[in-house]
């Protein structure tokens, strides 16, 4: 995968408040072009494997639990400058810290509960659409 591409996760809050079109709307209109989007559900092995890295952290287990509570969307996109536009576009972490008019500003529940992922580098970015994705699913 190229650098000016980057991978998200609608969370099964947004889908479970109805939220799903808003937020894809809010990432086309930002400039992001689709390459790959699945509608899926994280099995509990998939979910620590893909959030491995936080293994260590308190939160942890609720992060496993919570992101297979439910169905979630999947997607790789493309755009100049990708992985830091789309931090930028979907906020911090915390929704009562994120910028107004972010994606978790306006549809996140709480810092677990937050909404949309967005790969925290390029590195990370292709590593997490290769989960997620073959070859022949990214266009
Ligand atoms: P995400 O961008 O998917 O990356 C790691 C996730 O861990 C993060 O979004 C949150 O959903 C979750 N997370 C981070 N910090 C906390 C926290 N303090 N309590 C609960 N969940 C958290």
């Amino acid at each position: 995968m190229a650098t000016n591409r980057t991978f998200t996760m609608l969370k099964p809050d947004a889908l479970e408040n109805g939220q799903a079109g808003n937020i894809i709307q809010m990432i086309l209109d930002a400039g992001f072009a689709i390459k790959a989007m699945k509608y899926t559900r994280l099995s509990e092995e998939q979910a620590k494997k893909f959030y491995e890295v936080h293994a260590e952290r308190p939160f942890y287990g609720e992060l496993v639990e919570y992101m297979t509570s439910g169905p979630i969307i999947a997607a790789i996109l493309e755009k100049e400058n990708a992985m830091a536009d789309f931090r930028t576009l979907i906020g911090a972490t915390d929704p009562s810290e994120a910028a107004e008019g972010t994606i978790r500003a306006k549809y996140a529940e709480s810092k677990a509960k937050n909404a949309v992922h967005g790969s925290d580098s390029d590195e990370n970015a292709q590593i997490e659409g290769e989960f997620h994705f073959s070859a022949s699913e990214i266009y």
